[in-house]
């Protein structure tokens, strides 16, 4: 007999839908499927072997340690390391202020645990990291969404929205800032911006969780000062992690904040892993006191800027007029405006016919209406051929929905008539 369990489900676990994206992996399995759909470093940079020496070598020489629990805070030999490298970015902390976690992601989860209670507001960029909405959705966060252009959140429009929002009796507790090569936009935050929102939290009294994994993926362009090293009053909490510059699988990140504020995390993360994983850390830590750190970040770069490039000149060739998409600087995704009476939802159904994927645009989005002209496109993960080749299948399915939707937009009809006249669209299509 049918048993519907779902009756013992807490309120909040009622809330709670599942990733879009999560499902979306499920494809990359589907013979032929081009996927540009997942947030995966590519497998090529990943040094399996020297990590399986150093593996063998720490075991050998530390073994009875690193199989036992480790303190909660993280080990201190990669809490010292973590916190050396930051002080060489420029920011003033010492290893107390550092947390080792169990990926960056468990900073979310935190962070909603210590600060939000139930309709507290946090202030996120529209679009911002899906995985954020969701892990602070448990903690039945409420959100404020601003606005980006390719300098990332709108100062502008957050500005003007404070003003309003500190006049209610539950003012914002915290705004999300992803300055670096944001995901999914792939923008950043100029340094101006970074010292405005430090300015903002201090006359506002808000806290800020900036969410750096993908600082050291430039690719273009200086290094810009994190949003952490204008922070005198330790409203920052920090976050990134070897994810993407060596393994995910490591499952190694970490958080600088106040100590206070980590005293307060340390508590949360007891209750949630006891410890972050020892051998993992070790790993990590050995990888950077050993020196390889730096040569295999320069590797990634070199290796994701050459896909980026190969992307952005797909993306010129194959799509047609009307399409607008980011240009970033650094980190894993471009971003992709459709027209706006074409629905990335309908186009999405008819690109994974053709065998390509991506996430929507409405994904990242705190409000549900928002987003459903766009998407977002990986390009680190594809083959360098098949991030041509999936460009060629998304451009054709774009190609064919502009035809096949000649009269739901007038300008585009115009545009399109030109480009066949021309024969550029008979090429693409
Ligand atoms: C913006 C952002 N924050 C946090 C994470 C979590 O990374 P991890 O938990 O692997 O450190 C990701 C992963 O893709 C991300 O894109």
């Amino acid at each position: 007999m049918a048993n519907d369990l779902s009756r013992h489900f807490s309120e909040r676990a009622k809330g709670l839908r599942a990733s879009e994206v999560r499902e979306l992996l499920k494809l990359l399995e589907v013979p032929d499927m081009i996927s540009f759909a997942g947030g995966f470093p590519n497998p090529e940079t990943f040094p399996a072997e020297l990590i399986r020496d150093i593996a063998n070598e720490i075991l050998k020489k530390d073994g009875s340690k690193i199989l036992q629990y480790g303190i909660t805070e993280g080990c201190p030999e990669l809490r010292e390391s973590v916190a050396e490298r930051m002080r060489k970015k420029g920011m003033e902390v010492s290893k107390d202020n550092v947390l080792i976690v169990s990926g960056s992601q468990q900073v979310i989860d935190l962070t909603g645990k210590v600060f939000i209670d139930p309709k507290d507001t946090i202030v996120v960029s529209a679009p911002t990291y899906l995985t954020a909405l969701t892990g602070w959705a448990v903690y039945q966060a409420t959100f404020e969404s601003i606005p980006i252009d390719q300098n990332n959140m709108r100062m502008d429009v957050f500005e003007e929205r404070m003003k309003k929002l500190a006049k209610r009796a539950n003012p914002p507790k915290m705004v999300y800032a992803l300055p670096n090569f944001q995901n999914p936009a792939g923008v950043t935050m100029p340094e101006k911006s970074r010292r405005k929102l430090v300015d903002l939290a201090s006359d506002y009294d808000f806290l800020i969780i900036e969410d750096d994994p993908y600082g050291e993926l430039r690719y273009r362009g200086r290094h810009l000062p994190s949003i952490k090293s204008f922070d005198d009053e330790g409203r920052v909490i920090y976050m990134s992690t070897f994810s993407k510059i060596l393994a995910p699988g490591l499952r190694v990140g970490w958080a600088v904040a106040h100590e206070d504020i980590l005293r307060k995390l340390v508590i949360a993360k007891q209750s949630a892993d006891v410890c972050t994983n020892v051998l993992g850390q070790r790993i990590a830590n050995e990888y950077i006191v050993q020196g390889h750190i730096d040569p295999q970040i320069e590797k990634i770069r070199k290796i994701y800027s050459r896909k980026m490039d190969i992307m952005l000149n797909g993306m010129s060739e194959f799509m047609p007029d009307g399409i607008d998409w980011t240009k970033p600087d650094g980190g894993m995704f471009l971003w992709v405006e459709l027209p706006k009476w074409m629905d990335s939802g309908e186009l999405l159904r008819k690109a994974l016919k053709k065998r390509v994927a991506f996430v929507t645009g409405k994904a990242f989005f705190a409000d549900p209406k928002d987003g459903t002209t766009s998407l977002r496109l990986n390009f680190t993960h594809p083959s360098d051929p098949m991030i041509t080749e999936g460009l060629r299948r998304l451009g054709s399915v774009v190609n064919q929905e502009i035809v096949s939707n000649w009269d739901r937009s007038k300008e585009s009809v115009d545009r399109k008539i030109e480009d066949a006249v021309k024969g550029n669209l008979i090429g693409k299509s």
